[in-house]
């Protein structure tokens, strides 16, 4: 499916986006290893997602819809053998966490997942599960791969990335191996595991090392707990983007999950210079929640620092585009792992941005966009996503305040994070066609 997005005025309104997807995969997970039930509410229902409800029935456990968006999952408190390959789709994070939460267990699975994710790097969860016992039968540490769980052993391990996945798996697998599991990382990736496990009664604290707290958990069994899931903060980003380069444009975005270490994006906005609040500021469920009101804004380049690339990882490639619409440079830096993402997006962000009339550039680890202002960026291409959802998004806002039109050559896999993205945006009056 293409799409094409052209200038339709300011944007208006409120919106909800869809559940967090984060958040989801982990109550999935979480419920299905835990005793009891499990009920989620604003569980989002995108292909991802939806992978991870296959992989936990096919590891044993009863997960269900009992209406839009309202999930009961029965978990067997623990996994059992699969039948069938467990398909993670396109997606990282359930391969790489369903492979923790398996690998304490007696039983052999076989991962597999689409194209874009068979050429994602493994090694860095096949690393640390096999220092912990597991044992992985895989060409070059990519899918498809088969693990053979087994007695665990806890580890205390310094991860080479700030990964919440890498930390995620070694966390689910700690659940299940014999004395403690420490996960050091350099900077702090999302805490949402951490979090969960808390509610879902894990034995779970942070042990200081190196002047740092690290999470440590210790073998424990999990009970059923009740999870809200809160919107999004990395669907949120495209609507606020947009409404930030179009004039006149003023947009609540409601219900977002505002945990810290997911707004480096937000930060970057402010820094900018945006008309940026959050509001009705709220902490129901041990995850924080806020409305988030944004204005269109006079905006100027920034330098993000390396550290804060973790809290920002998937929002690299809308903050380019916000980037192209700022006066001056934004230079991004530290953030090597786009290049391992559903894409190289470092190299498809600076190719669109080009395409568009914008000056950009490649670097190792990130990208230069020397932005014009508003009225600067033509559009008027037809960009390449490599069927990556956040490229193709990114793409569709530019094209809604670029002086031509841009259509993305596939918009399939929005769906795997953002389903209903299309209405979102029309919503708030964007125009953004089938062609
Ligand atoms: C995720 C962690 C991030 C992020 C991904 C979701 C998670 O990946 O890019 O979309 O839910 O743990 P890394 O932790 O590998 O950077």
């Amino acid at each position: 499916m293409r799409l094409k997005a052209r200038f339709a005025g300011p944007l208006r309104g409120r919106a909800r986006p869809p559940g967090d997807k984060s958040i989801s995969h982990r109550a999935l997970i979480l419920g299905a290893l835990a005793h009891g039930q499990t009920e989620i509410e604003g569980l989002l229902e995108s292909e991802d997602v939806l992978c991870t409800a296959a992989a936990v029935r096919l590891f044993g456990a009863k997960a269900e819809q009992l209406d839009e968006k309202r999930w009961r999952v029965t978990g067997a408190g623990g996994f059992s053998q699969p039948h069938e390959t467990i398909d993670c789709g396109n997606s990282g994070t359930a391969a790489r966490l369903l492979m923790g939460a398996a690998s304490g267990f007696k039983l052999s699975a076989r991962f597999d997942g689409d194209q874009s994710l068979r050429k994602r790097p493994m090694n860095r969860i096949v690393a640390p599960l096999s220092q912990m016992g597991a044992r992985f039968d895989a060409a070059d540490n990519r899918l498809p791969l088969i693990m053979h769980g087994n007695a665990l052993k806890g580890i205390t391990y310094r991860s080479p990335v700030s990964s919440a996945q890498v930390k995620s798996a070694v966390l689910l697998a700690g659940l299940h191996a014999e004395g403690e599991t420490v996960l050091i990382e350099r900077e702090r990736s999302r805490d949402h595991t951490e979090r969960m496990l808390g509610v879902f009664g894990a034995a779970i604290d942070t042990i200081e090392i190196d002047g740092g707290q690290h999470p440590r958990v210790r073998a424990s069994a999990l009970h059923g707990a009740n999870i809200y899931v809160p919107a999004d903060p990395s669907s949120a980003a495209f609507p606020i983007a947009a409404a930030l380069i179009l004039n006149n444009s003023e947009i609540s975005v409601e219900d977002v999950l505002v945990n810290p270490l997911r707004l480096g994006f937000y930060e970057t906005l402010l820094e900018m210079g945006a008309k940026l609040t959050y509001e009705e500021r709220r902490d129901p469920i041990g995850e924080p929640i806020a409305n988030i009101v944004a204005h269109a804004s006079k905006l100027n380049g920034v330098n993000p620092p390396a550290r804060r690339a973790p809290s920002m990882i998937d929002e690299f490639p809308i903050l380019a585009i916000v980037a192209a619409f700022a006066h001056g440079e934004t230079r991004i830096v530290g953030a090597a792992e786009l290049r391992v993402k559903e894409s190289d997006r470092i190299g498809l962000m600076v190719e669109g941005l080009r395409a568009c009339g914008v000056d950009a550039e490649e670097l190792p680890d990130g990208l230069i966009v020397r932005g014009g202002g508003p009225k600067s960026v033509r559009g008027g291409a037809s960009i390449r996503t490599q069927s990556d959802h956040r490229i193709a998004m990114s793409f569709l806002i530019l094209g809604m305040a670029s002086r031509e039109p841009v259509t993305v050559d596939d918009a399939q896999m929005i769906a795997t994070s953002f389903p209903n993205f299309i209405e979102c945006m029309r919503s708030l009056g964007a125009d953004i066609r089938e062609v």
